[in-house]
């Protein structure tokens, strides 16, 4: 049976946005979204929430040397960790800055990506207004972001399986806004291009440990009385020795402006 012990700190957050970025699912739509902005060399790109910056290297390259990047990040600790690992490129520059209220002229953007930021957001509608004023017409706006709602881990304790699942869900300031990026952006004034939802799954248990924070998320349900401890400590010891498959749904959505 598996240890609970209490409920762990989260994770590093360079260390998880690092892991997850280098999963084969993380490579994969982050490679797809660059695709579907489809961003041509001398333009200007930006990156909300930008964290340590795992896209801007991408991005710089798809612009070239005559264009510019810009990363926007709340986080002193994000905007040191991104500034430091492109010091050595020119066409990017990364800004402290909240981007509810992006510190970026009406119009003078071409292209702007956000990656797992909105989920966490107070106001995503604000966002999508600030991306519509800072875009150029037709600027394309690309978004990557996660319906919490959708997560499910097989197991033969549906009910646990479900329990974590609402648990982990709720956690999350905006849980199903991958499924509303659609009606966000066409209330803002976009024009909706495309949508791609991806089914992220994950088939080792360390992995899923550390995107989905099973032990985690387990522990802390158990103690908010949400989770039966016996339960909860089976359902992660099978889950241990596996077979594992977990995942949910990603949104991948671009819009122009
Ligand atoms: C889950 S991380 C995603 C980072 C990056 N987009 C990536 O894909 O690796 C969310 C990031 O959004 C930033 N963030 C959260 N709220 C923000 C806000 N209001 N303005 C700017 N950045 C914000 C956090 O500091 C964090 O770096």
């Amino acid at each position: 049976m598996s240890r609970l012990g209490s409920p762990t700190a989260a994770p590093d957050q360079i260390t998880y946005l690092d892991t997850a970025a280098a999963t084969p699912v993380g490579l994969d739509y982050k490679r797809r979204l660059v695709e579907a902005l489809d961003v041509r060399t001398g333009q200007t790109v930006v990156d909300l929430g930008c964290g340590p910056g795992t896209d801007l290297a991408a991005l710089a390259d798809a612009v070239g040397p005559d264009g510019t990047v810009f990363g926007v990040d709340l986080e002193p600790r994000m905007v040191a960790e991104a500034s430091r690992r492109h010091a050595d490129r020119p066409n990017v520059e990364v800004r402290a800055g909240d981007v509810h209220e992006l510190p970026l002229a009406d119009a003078s953007v071409d292209r702007i990506r956000v990656d797992r930021v909105l989920q966490h957001l107070s106001d995503p509608a604000r966002v999508f207004a600030e991306a519509r004023r800072a875009l150029r017409p037709g600027g394309f706006f690309g978004m990557a972001e996660p319906d919490w709602d959708t997560l499910a881990v097989a197991d033969e304790d549906v009910a646990t399986s479900r329990r974590f699942a609402r648990f982990t869900a709720g956690r999350v300031r905006n849980a199903t806004i991958g499924r509303q990026l659609v009606g966000l952006a066409t209330r803002a004034g976009f024009r909706v291009r495309s949508v791609d939802p991806m089914a992220v799954l994950f088939r080792d248990f360390d992995t899923a440990d550390q995107i989905l924070g099973l032990r985690r998320n387990t522990a802390r349900a158990v103690q908010a009385g949400e989770l039966a401890e016996t339960d909860g400590r089976a359902w992660l010891h099978r889950l241990e020795t596996g077979p594992v498959l977990a995942g949910f749904t990603f949104y991948l959505v671009t819009a122009e402006a």
